[in-house]
């Protein structure tokens, strides 16, 4: 009789110790497929010029410049572990070896000390990685290569590449801020349309990928504005890096099946501890206000998130810096319906497309600065009125622990106006430094996300809605 009792417990038992795994198996695998994930094909895509890769290979090899906190990091942004950059390859083609950037360069990174694949890179600097890698590349190009017959056309294109990311006129001010610019720059040079004067930079933060999988079906982007179930748009910086129209089409399929793997990924959860009860608290607030643009967040039965497509809110709304959406103009859009793979790049015809996405907040501790610019250094100060948020900041190191607010959620600055450090930054902001933050730069904006509501939170009510938001 007992057993009886018992087996369909058992079950169940299996089935959801089954289930759980399936999700968390198929997270492990989506993120073990992402980090090795590139669209080298034919030689051609987000390449330096062949064989150049040969010195990162000996550098490797001698474990030169190669530490956590090594040039190429500090210089570069990218992200170094294990004694190597984290998303670029060395990939034979033909005779010769390919330096190959991957997704995860910019689509992975660190917070409290965690390396997170699927989070943005918080100081990927493309514009200084195009100048340094156009001046290395200009010397090593200088010699014919007779044995090697697509030499000169990889080549003479990853030039082209890195020519557009150096260019000063719409490359990103800081690191972290990526130039969508340099896409747009190819939509008018395939279809030979002059490039306007006032071109934009579009500079934004790498968004997460956790929740693409619902994401884009709202719409793909900061702004939502690129239709995101057509696979066209998560290799247009592989048509920027020099891959042709056609080799495209070609592997079209591994495109679906790579963007389909990213629904798969799973927020990283919070690891300090968190206050069950100011948590509990934070949470009946945030149902009261934020909500209404951001959603609910539930689980499933073995506590994972249960995704769901963001909203759209109109600019006169949330009135954060606007350089991103100004930038998508009608001329750009008249290209985009009529580029080469129109078909598979289109845009989400909206009525009114100025303003973002309320982003789903899944992780959100980890993906600080905050807002599409990454013009907010914590959440404390993204509850704040504008005028009380920092106006500069020291972006080095960004990912590590020593750099984690844990009291303001995100990235801890110097605030007091007497000390050393705070005045350095506001000297290396005045200057320019490309490591330092700061909100007078075009872009840079930390205005908006201010709402009426904001003038009844105390600093109790902010201090629980943070220890809510580490929950999700
Ligand atoms: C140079 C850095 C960089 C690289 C390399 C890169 N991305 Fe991105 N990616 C970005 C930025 C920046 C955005 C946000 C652009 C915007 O919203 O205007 C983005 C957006 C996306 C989005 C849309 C996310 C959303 O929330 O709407 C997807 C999907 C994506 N990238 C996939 C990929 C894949 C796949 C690869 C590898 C082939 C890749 N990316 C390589 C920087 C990069
Ligand atoms: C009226 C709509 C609206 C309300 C209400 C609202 N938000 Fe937002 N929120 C947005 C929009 C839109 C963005 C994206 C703006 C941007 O990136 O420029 C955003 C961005 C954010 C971000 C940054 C996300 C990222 O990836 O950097 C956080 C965090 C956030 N909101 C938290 C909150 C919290 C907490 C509340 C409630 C106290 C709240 N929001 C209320 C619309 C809203």
């Amino acid at each position: 009789m007992e057993k009886f009792k018992l087996l369909p417990l058992l079950f169940i038992c299996i089935y959801s110790s089954t289930f759980a795994n399936t999700r968390l198996d198929r997270h492990l695998s989506a993120t073990e497929a992402l980090k090795d994930l590139n669209f080298m094909y034919k030689g051609r895509g987000m390449v330096i010029s062949p064989d150049l890769v040969k010195l990162y290979d000996t550098m490797k090899k001698l474990g030169l410049g190669l530490g956590e906190t090594g040039i190429l990091n500090k210089r570069w942004g990218l992200n170094l572990k294990d004694g190597e950059i984290k998303g670029f390859f060395s990939l034979p083609y033909k005779n010769m070896q390919m330096g190959v950037l991957g997704c995860v360069a910019c689509h992975s990174g660190k917070a409290a000390g965690k390396y997170i694949i699927g989070l943005g890179n918080k100081n990927i600097d493309v514009g200084q990685i195009g100048a340094d890698a156009y001046l290395a590349q200009l010397f090593w190009g200088a010699f014919p290569r007779p044995n090697k017959p697509e030499f000169k056309e990889i080549h003479q294109r990853a030039m082209q590449f890195t020519g557009v990311l150096k260019n000063k006129n719409i490359n990103n001010l800081t690191q972290g801020l990526v130039p969508t610019s340099q896409v747009k720059t190819w939509f008018y040079e395939v279809t030979n349309t002059p490039m306007p004067k006032d071109f934009g930079r579009g500079q934004v933060k790498v968004p997460q990928l956790w929740g693409y999988g619902e994401k884009r079906k709202s719409g793909s982007f900061w702004d939502g504005f690129a239709d995101g179930v057509l696979p066209g748009w998560a290799v247009a910086v592989e048509l920027r890096g020099g891959q042709s129209a056609q080799n495209v089409r070609e592997y079209e399929n591994k495109i679906h099946h790579a963007e389909d793997m990213l629904g798969d990924i799973l927020p990283p959860d919070y690891p300090f501890e968190i206050n069950s009860q100011m948590a509990k608290k934070g949470k009946e607030l945030f149902n009261q206000t934020c909500f209404k643009c951001h959603g609910t967040y539930e689980r499933d039965e073995n506590n994972h998130p249960i995704f769901k497509s963001p909203k759209f809110i109109p600019h006169h709304v949330v009135k954060t810096d606007p350089e991103r959406i100004d930038f998508v103009t009608d001329d750009f859009l008249a290209l985009i319906d009529i580029n080469p793979l129109n078909d598979l790049m289109k845009y989400k015809k909206r009525e009114n497309r100025r303003g973002y996405v309320a982003p789903r907040l899944w992780g959100i501790w980890s993906r600080f600065p905050y807002l599409h610019n990454a013009s907010v250094p914590t959440i404390y100060d993204l509850l704040s009125p504008a005028s009380e948020r920092p106006q500069f900041f020291d972006l080095r190191e960004s990912g590590e622990k020593e750099r984690f607010d844990f009291e303001r959620l995100g990235l801890k600055v110097a605030r007091d106006k007497n000390s050393r450090q705070y005045k350095s930054n506001a000297r290396n902001a005045q200057k320019g430094k490309r490591h330092t933050y700061y909100t007078e730069r075009v872009g840079h904006k930390n205005i908006g996300h201010e709402f009426k509501f904001y003038k009844d939170l105390t600093h109790t009510d902010k201090l629980n809605l943070i220890e809510y938001l580490k929950t999700l």
